[in-house]
Order: structure tokens, then C-alpha cells, then sequence
């Protein structure tokens, strides 16, 4: 065994994830989509950054959404907005087969999809100033407190987000945690990067400017509140 690695190194940094990689169960249609599927819609990253517009085979606003899940939510919206080209990232195999799945169903052409560690593809991968809008539906709330290092939303995680979008670009984030929206706001509190354009606490009593979420309607059955932001990026 090497070294342990220096307290702010890079190897280290990245040891504390957003995720846990679950030995998830694939369907057998699940699997069959990302053999055949994958290469439709999937993006296999290149070493730096890629070119978008070759990658969607011309120029149009781009929407990124982080932790896609099921993909739902994302091929209802590529669905719906054909003029805008849809990117997705999401590191759960079967969450990415069943995104397949409806991306083909839907028939969407403006949709492509990384399953890759977003904080590792936004550091290299996804060209500065490139996206219009970035999604971070229900990230996962890592309720214990000995793991809030892993929710994705800190000060660095701002800081990639801001670097990828456009100078107008926002960033949607929404949670039905109390307690990350707490931390949600105290996280943008002290970023110079992004400003709150709007912030709603509701019960899932729409209208919004995004479908419903697979994890939303598991937090509303348990009877938790949905807060709901949007962040203009600054700078
Ligand atoms: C609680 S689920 C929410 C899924 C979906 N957005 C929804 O609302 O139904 C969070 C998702 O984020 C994904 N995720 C967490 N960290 C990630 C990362 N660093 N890169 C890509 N996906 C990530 C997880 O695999 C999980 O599927």
C-alpha cells in the first residue's frame, strides 16, 4: 500500500463522493438498452473538453441536469423544449437503462447522457461557459451529519457550476430536506458567484418550471415540504 495521500491533494479530495456506487439491480431491458442504446445517446467523455457542438450536430442553448435518476424528468423536458439540447449526468447504471429506455420511447434527438462523476466531468469535461442552465433535482440529502461533506452542494461545487455557464446562466436546485435547504442556503449565502432570483417552500402545489421527480413524489408521500431555487450566476 502506497502513501496516504496529502490532506488537500486532488487523490484525496476525491475520495469524498456524492455517491455510493450500489451494485443496483439491471433489468434485463435496462441492460439491453445500454448495449444498444448507449451508442445513440450516450457521450462517452474524451480527455478535455468536449466540443458540444459537434456533439448535438449544431448550436443551441444547452440544459445540463446533475443526478438524473430514473431520467424522467430530463426526457419529459428534452421532450417538450426541442430547440434547447438536453445533458445528463448520472452514475447509477440502472437510472441511466431506464433513461435510455424513454429517451427512445419519447424519440428525442436534442438528448445526451454521461455516467460519469458530475464533479469530475465539470472540472474537465464540460467546456467553461458552455451551458444555460444546470438542474440539481433532489440530490441526495446524506442526513447524517458525519456525512454532510458529502452533499454535493458546496462552495467547490459552486464554483465548477458557475465556471460551466454562460454569463447569464442559472442553476435550479430543488431538495425536500429541511435540513439541506438549510444548508442550501447557507452555502449560497457566502458565494460571490450566485445570486437567489427565487426561492419557494411548498408542498408540491405547482405550477414550477420543472416536471415532477420521481424522489419529489417519494418525499411528498413521506410528508416533507419541497423548497424550490433558482441562482442567477454573477460572476
Ligand atoms: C436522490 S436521487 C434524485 C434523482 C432524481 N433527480 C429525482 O429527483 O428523482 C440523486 C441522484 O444523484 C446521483 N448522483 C449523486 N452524486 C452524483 C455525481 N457526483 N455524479 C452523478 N450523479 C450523481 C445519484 O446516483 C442519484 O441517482
Amino acid at each position: 500500500m502506497g502513501p496516504e495521500p496529502e490532506k488537500d491533494s486532488p487523490v484525496r479530495r476525491r475520495q469524498v463522493r456524492s455517491f455510493v456506487r450500489r451494485a443496483g439491480r439491471m433489468t434485463p431491458s435496462q441492460q439491453r438498452a445500454l448495449d444498444e442504446l448507449w451508442p445513440v445517446f450516450g457521450l462517452d467523455l474524451e480527455p478535455g473538453e468536449q466540443d458540444l457542438d459537434n456533439v448535438f450536430g449544431r448550436q443551441a442553448p444547452r440544459v445540463l441536469e446533475i443526478g438524473f435518476g430514473n431520467g424522467d424528468t430530463l426526457v419529459q423536458q428534452a421532450s417538450e423544449d426541442p430547440e434547447t439540447d438536453y445533458l445528463g449526468i448520472e452514475v447509477h447504471e440502472p437510472g441511466v437503462g431506464h433513461c435510455l429506455i424513454a429517451a427512445r420511447e419519447a424519440g428525442v434527438t436534442n438528448l445526451r447522457l454521461i455516467a460519469e462523476d458530475a464533479i469530475e466531468a465539470l472540472e474537465s469535461r464540460i467546456p467553461r461557459h458552455s451551458i444555460s442552465r444546470i438542474n440539481l433535482y433532489f440530490p441526495d440529502p446524506w442526513p447524517k451529519k458525519r456525512h454532510h461533506k458529502r452533499r454535493i452542494v458546496q462552495p467547490a461545487f459552486l464554483d465548477l457550476c458557475a465556471d460551466c455557464l454562460e454569463p447569464q446562466g442559472s442553476l435550479h436546485i430543488a431538495t425536500d430536506w429541511a435540513n439541506y435547504a438549510e444548508h442550501i442556503d447557507a452555502v449560497f449565502a457566502e458565494s460571490p458567484r450566485f445570486t437567489c432570483v427565487e426561492r419557494r417552500e411548498h408542498d408540491g402545489d405547482r405550477p414550477l418550471d420543472r416536471p415532477g421527480t420521481k424522489f419529489e413524489r417519494r418525499g411528498l408521500k413521506l410528508g416533507h415540504r419541497i423548497w424550490d431555487w433558482r441562482f442567477d450566476r454573477v460572476c
